[in-house]
C-alpha cells in the first residue's frame, strides 16, 4: 500500500469535541503503527489565543482518555508535529498569518506543499470557510503545482464533515461551492462508519467468496434490515438533535451508506473510482417515495419518559410540541435487476432496548418444503439468516436448518458466528485514523462522492418534508424508554408479513 503523502492537517475547529476526541487521538495511534508520513503537521486553527504548548496540554489529557493505549514518551514525540494558529475562518484577515505558516512549514518540515483541510466546525461554516480558502488562493488550478519545488506536484484536498446540508437544496448547494474551489477528486466527504472494519469486510465477504455473490440478489433474499439503535438519549445534546433528528443524524448518512455496500455490484477492481461507480449506481436505484407511499413506507417516534430522563419532547432545549423524530423506520425498494422486490428497512433510534448496528440479510425459505410435519424446535422453519454485526462486536452468523441428533427426526435453527476480535486478535483501530490515511493518500475509496449525497437526500426528503404529516403528527412519547420502538413500526413489518431482528 502506498505511503501518506507528506503534508500538513489543518484542522478548523481545533479547540472543538471531535478534535479532542477523535481526530488526534485516531492520529497518535496511527503514528504509533507508522503510519503517518514521514514529513507531516497538524496545525489547529480556532479562535480563542492558546500557544502550541497549551493546546498539547490539552490534548495530551484528551488522548489519555481516548486512545487506547498512553505512552507519555511518544506522545512528546508526536506532540512536536502538533501546533496552533488562533484566527476566526470566517474572516478572510486570518489566512495571509496562516498561509505564511503553513509556507514555514513547507521550508522547515518538508511539507512539499500538500494541504489536507479538515472542516471540524459548525455546518453553518463549511461554505464560508471554503470561499475562504479559495480567495486565500490556498487552493488555485495553477497551484495544483508545488511553489516550493516546481517538478514535484503538490496537492490540496478538504475533508467535511457531517451534516453534509440540512436536505436536498443545502447539500446542493455546498457541493456547489466545493466544485467551485475543489476536484470532485480533492473532496472527502468523511462518514466515520466507513473507517469501521465491518463495513469494509462487506467487500471482502462478498467478492472474495464464491458462496455468496450467486444467492445475493432477489431470487435468494427476502429483505434485508440495516439498523443502528442506542440506549441513551439524546443527552445535552438537545438543541442540536431537535433540529436535526434520527433520519437526517443517522439513516441519511451512515444507513445509506452502509446499504450501499450491501446493494451495489460488483465493482470492476478495489479501486476508489470502481466502487463509488457502483455504489452511486446502488444508491440511485432507489425507488422514489411518493406521499402517497409515506405513511406506509415509514414510521417516527419520541421517546417517553424513563425514571431518569424526562419524555424527549419535555426536555430542555426542545421546541415545544417538537415533532422531531427520536425513532425512525423507513422501507425502501430499489429498483434494479438484482434487488426488484426486495425492500431494504433502515431503523435508527435513541433510548431502545439495546446498543447495537447491524446489517440483517433474511433468506427467503426453500422453494418446496420437504419436511412439512417435522417437528421445529423454534415452531417453524426459520429461513436461513445473515446477521452482519458492525458494533458494540464485530462479528458475522450465518443460521441455518439442522437436523437435532437423536430420533425421530426433528429439526432445529443453529448458527455459525466468525468473530472478528476474537479471530484475529487484534483490536480494531478508531475509524477516523484509515480514513485520515486515505485522505493522505489520495483514496477516496471510504469517502462518499457528490451524487452519493444528493441522492441520499432525494431518498429520505419525503419522510422529513410535508409529506411526512401524518406520520409526523402525535408522535409525542409514542414508545418506551428501553423498548424496540413505536408499536407501528412492528406493525408495518406485520403487514409485509416480517418482523425486526430485536435479538
Ligand atoms: N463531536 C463529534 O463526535 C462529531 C461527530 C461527527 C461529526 N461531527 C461534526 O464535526 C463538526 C465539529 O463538531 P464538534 O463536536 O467538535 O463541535 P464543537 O465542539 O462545537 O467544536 C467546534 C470548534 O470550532 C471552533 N470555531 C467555531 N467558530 C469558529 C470560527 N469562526 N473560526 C475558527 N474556529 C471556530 C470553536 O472553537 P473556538 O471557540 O476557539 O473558535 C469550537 O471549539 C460539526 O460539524 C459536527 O457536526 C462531530
Amino acid at each position: 500500500m502506498r505511503k501518506p503523502d507528506p503534508c500538513v492537517l489543518v484542522i478548523f475547529g481545533a479547540s472543538g469535541d471531535l478534535t479532542a476526541r477523535k481526530l488526534i487521538p485516531a492520529l497518535y495511534e496511527m503514528r504509533a503503527i507508522g503510519a503517518l508520513p514521514e514529513h507531516f503537521k497538524v496545525l489547529g486553527v480556532s479562535r480563542r489565543e492558546k500557544t502550541d504548548d497549551a493546546w498539547r496540554a490539552e490534548l495530551a489529557a484528551s488522548v489519555q482518555q481516548h486512545a487506547k493505549r498512553w505512552d507519555a514518551e511518544r506522545w512528546a514525540e508526536f506532540a512536536k508535529c502538533i501546533h496552533y494558529f488562533a484566527g476566526d475562518a470566517a474572516q478572510t484577515a486570518m489566512y495571509s498569518g496562516l498561509e505564511e505558516r503553513l509556507r514555514k512549514f513547507d521550508e522547515e518540515s518538508n511539507t512539499h506543499g500538500n494541504r489536507l483541510f479538515y472542516l471540524s466546525v459548525g455546518p453553518e461554516l463549511y461554505e464560508s470557510i471554503v470561499q475562504r480558502i479559495e480567495d486565500a488562493a490556498l487552493v488555485t488550478e495553477g497551484k495544483r503545482w508545488c511553489s516550493i519545488n516546481s517538478s514535484e506536484r503538490s496537492w490540496q484536498r478538504i475533508i467535511i464533515e457531517k451534516p453534509f446540508g440540512h436536505d436536498e437544496q443545502s447539500a446542493a448547494s455546498l457541493n456547489r461551492t466545493l466544485g467551485r474551489v475543489f476536484e470532485e477528486e480533492d473532496i472527502y466527504r468523511i462518514d466515520h462508519y466507513l473507517g469501521k472494519e465491518v463495513v469494509q469486510a462487506m467487500l471482502v465477504l462478498r467478492f472474495a467468496n464464491t458462496i455468496f455473490e450467486p444467492v445475493w440478489n432477489h431470487r435468494y433474499i427476502d429483505h434485508v434490515q440495516v439498523t443502528a439503535v442506542e440506549t441513551v438519549g439524546v443527552g445535552n445534546r438537545t438543541a442540536f438533535f431537535d433540529s436535526t433528528g434520527a433520519i437526517r443524524d443517522m439513516i441519511q448518512s451512515h444507513l445509506l451508506q452502509i446499504f450501499a455496500f450491501v446493494a451495489m455490484e460488483p465493482p470492476t477492481a478495489i479501486t476508489a473510482e470502481d466502487i463509488r461507480a457502483e455504489k452511486i449506481k446502488a444508491v440511485r436505484a432507489i425507488r422514489p417515495t411518493t406521499p402517497e407511499t409515506v405513511a406506509t413506507h415509514g414510521v417516527l417516534g419520541q421517546y417517553g419518559k424513563s425514571a431518569d430522563e424526562d419524555a424527549y419532547v419535555d426536555l430542555p432545549g426542545v421546541a415545544k410540541g417538537s415533532t422531531t423524530e427520536t425513532y425512525a423506520a423507513i422501507k425502501l425498494h430499489v429498483d434494479n435487476w438484482r434487488w426488484a422486490g426486495t425492500p431494504f428497512y433502515f431503523r435508527t433510534g435513541k433510548h431502545m432496548a439495546k446498543k447495537c448496528t447491524e446489517i440483517v440479510v433474511q433468506f427467503k425459505p426453500p422453494a418446496a418444503n420437504l419436511f412439512p410435519g417435522i417437528p421445529h424446535q423454534s415452531g417453524k422453519v426459520l429461513g436461513n439468516r445473515l446477521v452482519i454485526e458492525i458494533a458494540p462486536f464485530q462479528q458475522t452468523r450465518l443460521r441455518f436448518e439442522s437436523k437435532v441428533p437423536g430420533t425421530p427426526l426433528s429439526i432445529a435453527s443453529v448458527e455459525m458466528q466468525a468473530d472478528f476480535d476474537k479471530q484475529f486478535g487484534v483490536e480494531a483501530l478508531e475509524a477516523y485514523g484509515p480514513l485520515l490515511i486515505d485522505a493522505m493518500r489520495g483514496d477516496q475509496s471510504l469517502y462518499k462522492h457528490r451524487i452519493e449525497v444528493e441522492s441520499g437526500w432525494a431518498a429520505v426528503m419525503p419522510f422529513l418534508d410535508s409529506s411526512s404529516a401524518t406520520i409526523r403528527k402525535s408522535i409525542a412519547s409514542n414508545y418506551a424508554p428501553g423498548s424496540w420502538g413505536p408499536a407501528a413500526a412492528d406493525e408495518m413489518m406485520a403487514r409485509d408479513g416480517r418482523a425486526w431482528h430485536n435479538e
